[in-house]
C-alpha cells in the first residue's frame, strides 16, 4: 500500500520513508509514478507540456529558460525553434524541482529545467516578435509545443502597469513573465485566425477585448488599424488603461450581463483566462451576450482550461475523475480580484473538458471553428467560436 501525505512524506506498506538515505530518496522520487493514480494522470495529461521563461535579451543574444516534461519518457532534449530555426545546444535535464509538487505523476519531473542561449544575429526577423517553439520526440511519439513569442523590446512601446495590476491579472509580478504571455496571446489568436479563418487579427475591423484587465494582451493591439474597446468589471484596471494605451476606448462594465452596448457591434470579440473564471451559470450568461454584441458570422476567440491545465494544477487525483466525467469543474475562489471589486467571489478557478465545450457550448449559437491546446502560456486552450 503506497500513500504519500501533505508533507509528502510516503509510507510504502506501513513504512515511514525518509529522504535522509539513497535507496530512501530513490523511492520516495520514484514510488509515486507506479501507482494507479499516476498513470492515470499521465493518460489524462497525455502530451508533453512546457513552459518558457525567463526570457531576456542580454548583448545581442537571446537567454532561454524553461521547461519540460513527458508524461512518457524522453531520451532527448526537446528541439528548440527560434522564428523557426533549429537552435543547435538545449541543455535538458537540468535540475528543476519547483514544478515536481504539480508533475507528481511524470519521470524525469526533477530534471525538467532547460536552458540555451542564441545569438540574435541568427534569428531571422518576424516582425517585432521572436518565436520560440518546439518540437519534442518522446517514448510517446513526435510532439509539437505550442510556441511563445516575445515581443523585440524596441516595439514593445506602451507603459507597463504596476507590480499589484499586474498581479490582479497574472497571478505574479514579473514584468518580463506579464509581457511574454500578453504578446504570445494576441500571437495565438492572430495565428489561430489565419490558419482557421484565413484572415488575420488585423483584417477585423472591430474587435472587443472582453475582459481586458490592465492591458496584458491589449497593449499589443496598438498596431493594429482596427477599433479597438476594452472592458472589464476591474474598475482600476479599466481606468489605467484608458490613461495609458491612447488607441482603444476602455469601459467598466458590470459582472451581469448585458453590456452598455449595441447588438452586433463587433466582428471580433477576444476573451483570454474569462471563461476560466466564471461559474457554470456565469458562463451561459456570458456566452449569450458575446453572441449578441457579435455581428452575424463574427468570432470569438476564448480561452478555457483543459487537459494542459489540469495536468500542471495541484488538483486532487479523484477531482480530476469527477471533471473528466462531468466536462465542468468549480475548483473554488480565486482570491486575485479580492479587494478590486465589488463581488470578489464570483471570481473563480474551473476548468472546462474539450468535450464538454464541444458539445455544449453550440447551444448558445456558435459553432466551434477551430482549438488550439494550450496555445496560451503553454497550458490555456484557445478555442474559436463563430456566431451563427
Ligand atoms: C486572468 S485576467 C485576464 C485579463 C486579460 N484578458 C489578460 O489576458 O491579461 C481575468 C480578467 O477578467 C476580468 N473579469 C472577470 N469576470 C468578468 C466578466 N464577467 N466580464 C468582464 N471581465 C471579467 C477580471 O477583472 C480580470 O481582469
Amino acid at each position: 500500500m503506497t500513500s504519500a501525505d501533505a508533507t509528502g512524506d510516503l509510507t510504502i506498506a506501513g513504512r515511514l520513508l525518509r529522504p535522509d538515505d539513497g535507496f530512501d530518496r530513490w523511492l520516495l522520487e520514484h514510488a509515486p509514478l507506479w501507482s494507479r493514480s499516476a498513470r492515470f494522470m499521465r493518460r489524462m495529461m497525455a502530451v508533453p507540456g512546457w513552459s518558457v521563461g525567463p526570457l531576456s535579451i542580454e548583448n545581442g543574444t537571446l537567454h532561454i529558460g524553461g521547461w519540460a516534461v513527458s508524461p512518457r519518457f524522453a531520451l532527448r532534449p526537446p528541439s528548440l525553434l527560434v522564428n523557426g530555426r533549429r537552435v543547435r545546444r538545449v541543455s535538458w535535464p537540468e535540475p528543476r524541482t519547483d514544478i515536481d509538487n504539480f508533475f507528481w505523476y511524470v519521470p524525469q519531473r526533477l530534471r525538467g529545467g532547460l536552458t540555451a542561449r542564441v545569438p540574435l544575429e541568427d534569428v531571422d526577423r518576424d516582425g517585432d516578435g521572436i518565436e520560440v517553439g518546439a518540437v519534442w520526440r518522446t517514448a510517446g511519439g513526435r510532439h509539437r509545443l505550442s510556441s511563445f513569442f516575445m515581443c523585440r523590446p524596441e516595439a514593445d512601446v506602451y507603459p507597463l502597469p504596476d507590480a499589484q495590476r499586474r498581479m490582479r491579472v497574472h497571478g505574479g509580478t514579473e514584468e518580463s513573465a506579464f509581457r511574454l504571455v500578453g504578446y504570445t496571446s494576441m500571437r495565438q489568436v492572430d495565428g489561430a485566425l489565419r490558419t482557421v479563418m484565413n484572415r488575420p487579427l488585423n483584417s477585423f475591423a472591430s474587435i472587443l477585448d472582453w475582459g481586458c484587465g490592465c492591458g496584458r494582451l491589449t497593449r499589443y493591439l496598438g498596431g493594429t488599424t482596427s477599433a479597438i474597446t476594452g472592458v472589464d468589471i476591474d474598475s482600476d484596471s479599466v481606468a489605467w488603461c484608458a490613461t495609458n494605451l491612447p488607441f482603444g476606448h476602455f469601459l467598466h462594465i458590470e459582472p451581469d450581463p448585458p453590456m452598455p452596448m449595441p447588438a452586433g457591434g463587433f466582428e471580433l470579440v477576444i476573451g483570454i483566462s474569462i471563461f476560466t473564471h466564471l461559474s457554470e451559470e456565469d458562463q451561459w450568461a456570458w456566452l449569450r451576450e458575446l453572441h449578441r454584441v457579435l455581428a452575424p458570422g463574427g468570432i470569438a476567440a476564448v480561452t478555457v482550461s483543459g487537459n494542459a491545465a489540469v495536468a500542471r494544477s495541484g488538483i486532487p487525483v479523484p477531482f480530476v475523475g469527477h471533471w473528466l466525467h462531468v466536462g465542468f469543474l468549480d475548483v473554488g475562489h480565486s482570491t486575485d480580484l479580492d479587494g478590486a471589486v465589488d463581488q470578489p467571489d464570483r471570481y473563480r478557478n474551473v476548468v472546462h473538458t474539450a468535450s464538454y465545450v464541444d458539445t455544449k457550448w453550440p447551444s448558445a449559437g456558435f459553432t466551434i471553428a477551430g482549438r488550439i491546446p494550450a496555445a496560451i502560456g503553454g497550458h490555456q486552450d484557445l478555442v474559436l467560436l463563430q456566431r451563427t
